[in-house]
């Protein structure tokens, strides 16, 4: 899809990091948006802050592990400019259990994660592909997964964005099988300076209190200490942006805006299964924060 100026953008996870670094990028191509976000507050500061630079835009407060709110979301867009064009399933959420092992994540943890990052992306599929198609013009959805979903891990984090990458490479076939004019992109970001290992804050009361770090085995609040310093030190959310509005206007499936330490270990883990060779042990997590050289 080369023309995005005056089609219009649909961002979940907006009013934070990557999805509002989209969204304006978004805005500066002309693009109309629609904006949606959990997080009320934060999402109206997000539409007055593009509003003044001249966006158009409006906002939707959605919590998407919620299918009704999600195919809401989707009437809200349609009614207000009768058309929508790309679809960026953003929003997510973590928590320190990425950092556990297979036996210590917290059930709780595993079905918020779930629900919200590998739920909610298939909800909006669900919402926005059949309308698009109806629509029967140039199109195309973003899902944000993570290098997460390239890579493996026994958490909860890892196996949904493992789920969103699944989903979407079949996405990707369907629609091609379908002749659609909508194609898909998985994103796969690498490190990125953000608010996402914050993310308990939209802990819903039903999935228990947010966890509480001094609570953590030492091992455990060791790497999530060292992998909020390399979160610090990430790449900006605008570079992730940028790449998008590429990889839309490309049509170019795969999106990784990876540090190249982690592509190295999609290259490892890709070998391993190509090889039959049992999983080579990744370095050291603590490793990670002097690993990572934004460029
Ligand atoms: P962020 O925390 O800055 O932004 C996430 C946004 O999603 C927030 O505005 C939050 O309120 C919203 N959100 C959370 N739960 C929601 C729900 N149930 N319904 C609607 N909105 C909800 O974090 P970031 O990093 O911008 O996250 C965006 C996406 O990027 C997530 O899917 C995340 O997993 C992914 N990602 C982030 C990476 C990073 O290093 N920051 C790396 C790879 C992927």
């Amino acid at each position: 899809m080369k023309t995005l100026r005056d089609r219009v953008a649909v961002v979940t996870g907006a009013a934070s990091g990557i999805g509002l670094a989209m969204a304006q990028a978004f805005a500066a191509q002309g693009m109309k948006l629609v904006l949606a976000d959990i997080e009320q507050a934060r999402l109206d500061a997000a539409l007055q802050g593009l509003r003044a630079q001249g966006a158009t835009a409006i906002g939707q407060r959605v919590d998407v592990a919620d299918e009704a709110q999600v195919q809401a979301l989707a009437d809200a867009a349609w009614a207000e400019y009768g058309a929508v064009h790309v679809v960026c399933n953003n929003a997510g959420v973590a928590a320190p259990s990425l950092m556990t092992n297979a036996w210590q994540a917290p059930i709780a943890d595993w079905q918020w994660i779930l629900n919200v990052n590998l739920m909610g992306v298939l909800y909006g599929v669900r919402a926005f592909v059949p309308r698009m198609l109806e629509q029967g013009e140039e199109g195309h959805i973003v899902n944000t997964a993570s290098v997460a979903g390239l890579l493996t891990g026994a958490n909860p984090y890892h196996v949904s964005k493992q789920g969103v990458t699944c989903i979407t490479e079949g996405l990707y076939r369907d629609l091609r099988r379908a002749g659609a004019k909508v194609s898909a992109s998985v994103l796969c970001p690498g490190l990125i300076r953000t608010d996402i290992m914050k993310a308990e804050r939209n802990r819903p009361a039903e999935f228990g209190a947010a966890t509480d770090r001094e609570q953590l085995p030492g091992a455990v609040r060791a790497a999530v200490e060292s992998f909020d310093a390399a979160l610090e030190a990430g790449y900006p959310p605008e570079v992730v942006a940028a790449d998008v509005v590429k990889g839309i206007q490309d049509d170019r499936f795969y999106i990784v805006p990876a540090q190249p330490f982690l592509q190295d270990l999609v290259n490892v883990r890709m070998t391993d299964l190509l090889e039959r060779r049992n999983p080579t042990m990744p370095p050291a997590r603590p490793s990670l924060a002097t690993q990572n050289q934004p460029t």
